[in-house]
């Protein structure tokens, strides 16, 4: 039986959470941490998806509000594509991922494009474009203002210049680093964050608009740091950027201890998405990599390494038709 098999990668924030839901502009990394999606048909009339989070079996037709949100995004690309291409057959699903779900680092992003991609390939050759809009279709089954900038960063690769306008420009150079990440273990809610964070520009709209300037150059300051491979000016940024986020309340305690715990050895480092838990990341080359994973693991952090993916999405055909 033939199997279409795709895979994307997970991304980082590198800078601009939260100043970009006001106008900023972020810039986000894909990270070679990967969600690999098999797709098969099969002779029943289901639908079945399993994955580490688990599994379901559901029929063709049921409507996606029905279904539990950790598969619906997969189930309305499996139900959208069996319709346009007319088929009779249900489809067999496996979600395996090396991305920690839930922290920030793109999961559901990642899972939409690889399942857009490797549900469509058991039918068609669909552009990098289309498993996107797809993807984006998808996630918006889930949270229906979704700005699309993960879904791109996992589909394209390499790094991009996002605004809340719908501006996204891939980076034609990618720099050379390495990151470290590091899970603080605190699970957060975005959209939580996201609201305390309002709750503060509301009540300090000053402080608030001063800081989204110093933000605004501060990234195009970085954006030409990275063309050179300037890693001490970027690592400097990455120190200004986390003192933004201290001032509008989204860091924690543990997150400025693990940051402590690797700012003498990386070139900088800061917490990446919404805050309040999650990860932090660390800027790093070969010369700072091993002494910044003993900085973390020493005191007992989970980290791992991370290196830009620079593929995005890819997929393909195993067994005979
Ligand atoms: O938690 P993440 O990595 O999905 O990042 C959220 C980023 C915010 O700027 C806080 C919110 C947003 O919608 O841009």
């Amino acid at each position: 039986m033939k199997k279409s098999i795709a895979s994307a990668p997970g991304k980082v924030i590198l800078f601009g959470e939260h100043f970009i839901v006001y106008g900023g502009k972020a810039i986000l990394s894909s990270i070679n941490k990967r969600i690999t999606v098999e797709t098969q048909s099969s002779n029943s009339d289901k639908i079945e998806v399993s994955s580490d989070l688990g599994a379901i079996n559901v029929s063709k037709s049921e409507p996606v509000q029905n279904i539990n949100p950790i598969f619906r995004p997969v189930i309305h690309v499996a139900q959208k594509i069996l319709k346009q291409f007319n088929s009779n057959s249900g489809l067999k699903i496996t979600i395996r991922s090396e991305i920690p779900a839930g922290v920030g680092l793109g999961s559901s992003s990642a899972c939409c494009v690889a399942a857009a991609s490797s549900i469509s390939g058991l039918f068609a050759n669909y552009s990098k474009e289309k498993v996107l809009q797809l993807a984006i279709e998808a996630e918006k089954t889930i949270f229906e203002n979704v700005s699309g900038a993960d879904s791109t960063v996992c589909t394209y690769g390499g790094i991009i210049e996002y605004s809340r306008d719908g501006k996204i420009k891939k980076l034609d150079f990618v720099p050379k680093f390495q990151l470290v990440i590091a899970d603080s273990k605190i699970m957060h809610s975005t959209s939580q964050v996201v609201s305390k964070v309002k709750k503060f520009k509301d009540d300090n709209p000053q402080v608030f608009s001063t800081l989204g300037d110093k933000e605004a150059s501060l990234i195009e300051e970085t954006l030409l740091a990275l063309k050179k491979n300037d890693l001490n000016t970027v690592g400097a940024k990455m120190k200004q950027n986390q003192a933004h986020l201290e001032k509008i309340g989204v860091s924690n305690d543990l997150l400025g201890v693990m940051l402590d715990a690797v700012n003498d050895v990386a070139y900088g480092a800061k917490l990446t998405g919404a805050g309040d838990g999650g990860c932090i990341i660390a800027l790093v080359d070969d010369t700072n990599l091993d002494r910044t994973i003993v900085a973390l693991r020493s005191k007992n952090y989970e980290c791992f390494a991370a290196q830009i993916d620079t593929s995005g999405v890819e997929q393909k055909m195993e067994g005979a038709s």
